[in-house]
């Protein structure tokens, strides 16, 4: 969707017209000076001087691709949102990242991967930004900022840190369930097409008779789950540090395009209250014996961006981009990057970053907002305010005026979640390595914190970090704090 220009022959500057020369600036005789006269050496040196925006503050490197997501089920009696309607194919486009590295930073690093959807559905952008896990370290958008300093550079070494990581983990009893899942097998997976998405959050679905339902999205690899161990992913770091973008490129230019199965919970708006878990920690899943998958649909990556930074870094993925049928739940997390995204892509990528390709919604935009940094397309609007009486548009408040809400009251606090019986920070986490978990996988995560708790990290931290584990699950915990210590 990107609008080029006509092609003409011959090489021109930016504003088309024929230069004189693609290799020698303009100068008084061969050897003399470069004069002001050749605009086009300075528009080269100059528009090269603005080449990079700012990288992502997270997930800073990734790898992108369109494609369609089709519904196979009817799924109606829980959501009215178009694009889950029965039969629907909407296009979308997907970015997967790693995390805390930089934009030159090895595929195979140990991290979470992003695992984010924009579909560009008949009421605008739906933008379904999850990660490879369905949980997360933290569980107040307060303790983000401090978790993500902790997993990047040290500030005086310009070096990643475990000391930092294990600090703040084992600081934090909530990262528990998160961490165990990113030393297990899932922190690096073979290549991001065989990593399934989760949305993480549980969000808010609405049928066309207004009831309400909690939602958790699972994306399910169609190529199988596979993951890389360590020792080969550090070998890859070093001689193919592309490895996972390369693979979904060359994938999909060879025509084996992948996809991914959707599948839903889907839990009765009463059960929150009273279930086990607190069903917004997003620290938490919900046990599919409790809520078992649905079958929705399945979407299919079929198409390679024609120019990787016009489609996939200026790609602005943002939660607060819900459709009519789809809200936001009381995730404190999910309430907290409703405000993040828009405001990190009107830093990184200006005003207007909404009429950019990868980001301008296929239905029809009527807003009011105007003017702004690089604007090229006018308003629909006939006068810029609202409302008017000249034509200009009109909320829609029969079809779209209900939001998406709960009921809310009470006293302003700054305190934890009400716990519901079953939450602790430890529970899940356990359960993962001892009922998720075979034994070569117990292993692999033995080995796996063993060995990255043994490369700079202080013994009161260790620790911490021994005590941190035998909470989760006692054998584990004395098994890595033997292989630390070197027994
Ligand atoms: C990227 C903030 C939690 C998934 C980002 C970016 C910011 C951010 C500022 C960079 C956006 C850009 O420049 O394009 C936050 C905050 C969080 C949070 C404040 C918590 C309060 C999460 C969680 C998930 C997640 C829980 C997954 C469930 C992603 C993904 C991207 C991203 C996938 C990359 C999107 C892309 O491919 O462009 N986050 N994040 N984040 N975040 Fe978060």
């Amino acid at each position: 969707m990107t609008e080029s220009s006509p092609k003409v022959a011959y090489t021109t500057d930016n504003a088309g017209i024929p230069v004189e020369s693609d290799e020698h600036s303009l100068t008084v005789s061969p050897d003399g000076p470069i004069l002001l006269h050749d605009h086009y050496v300075i528009e080269k040196m100059a528009q090269f001087n603005r080449e990079r925006v700012p990288e992502r503050v997270v997930h800073a490197k990734g790898a992108g691709a369109y494609g369609f997501f089709e519904v196979t089920q009817d799924i109606s009696q829980y959501t009215k949102a178009d694009l889950f309607q029965p039969g629907r194919r909407t296009e979308l486009l997907a970015r997967f990242s790693t995390v805390a590295g930089e934009q030159g930073s090895p595929d195979t690093w140990r991290d979470p991967r992003g695992f984010a959807l924009k579909f560009y559905t008949d009421h605008g952008n739906y933008d379904m930004v999850g990660n490879n896990t369905p949980i997360f370290f933290v569980r107040d958008p307060q303790k983000f900022q401090d978790f993500i300093h902790s997993q990047k550079r040290h500030p005086a070494t310009g070096l990643r840190n475990n000391e930092m990581q294990w600090d703040f983990w084992t600081l934090s009893p909530e990262t528990a369930h998160q961490v165990t899942w990113l030393m297990g097998d899932r922190g690096i997976p073979r290549s991001y097409r065989f990593m399934n998405g989760y949305s993480s959050h549980t969000y808010m679905w609405v049928n066309g008779g207004g009831e309400r339902f909690w939602v958790k999205y699972h994306f399910k690899t169609d190529q199988g789950v596979d993951f890389i161990p360590q020792a080969e992913a550090d070998e890859l770091a070093g001689h193919d540090a592309d490895r996972h973008r390369r693979d979904l490129h060359e994938a999909i230019e060879s025509g084996d395009a992948p996809s991914w199965s959707l599948k839903v919970q889907i839990m009765p708006f009463e059960d929150a209250p009273d279930y086990r878990f607190n069903p917004f920690d997003l620290t938490k899943v919900w046990p599919h014996g409790d809520y078992p998958l649905i079958d929705v649909g399945r979407f299919t990556l079929n198409r390679n961006p024609e120019d990787y930074f016009v489609h996939i870094e200026q790609a602005a993925f943002e939660p607060s981009n819900l459709v009519p049928g789809i809200g936001p739940s009381p995730d404190k997390m999910l309430l907290g990057r409703l405000f993040s995204y828009p405001d990190a892509h009107r830093y990184r990528i200006g005003t207007n970053y909404s009429q950019l390709p990868p980001n301008r919604p296929r239905s029809g935009v009527n807003s009011y907002a105007k003017d702004g940094s690089m604007r090229y397309f006018p308003s629909n609007a006939s006068m810029p305010y609202a409302p008017n009486s000249f034509g200009g548009p009109a909320a829609d408040v029969e079809h779209f005026g209900t939001p998406a809400g709960w009921a809310s009251a009470g006293e302003m606090v700054r305190a934890a979640y009400t716990l519901h019986s079953e939450d602790d920070d430890w529970g899940q986490a356990g359960t993962l390595v001892r009922e998720v978990m075979d034994e070569a996988a117990r292993d692999r995560l033995v080995s796996n914190v063993a060995g990255h708790l043994s490369q700079g990290v202080s013994r009161p931290v260790l620790e911490r970090a021994f005590q941190y584990w035998r909470k989760v699950d006692k054998e584990t915990g004395d098994r890595i704090a033997k292989q630390v210590n070197g027994g």
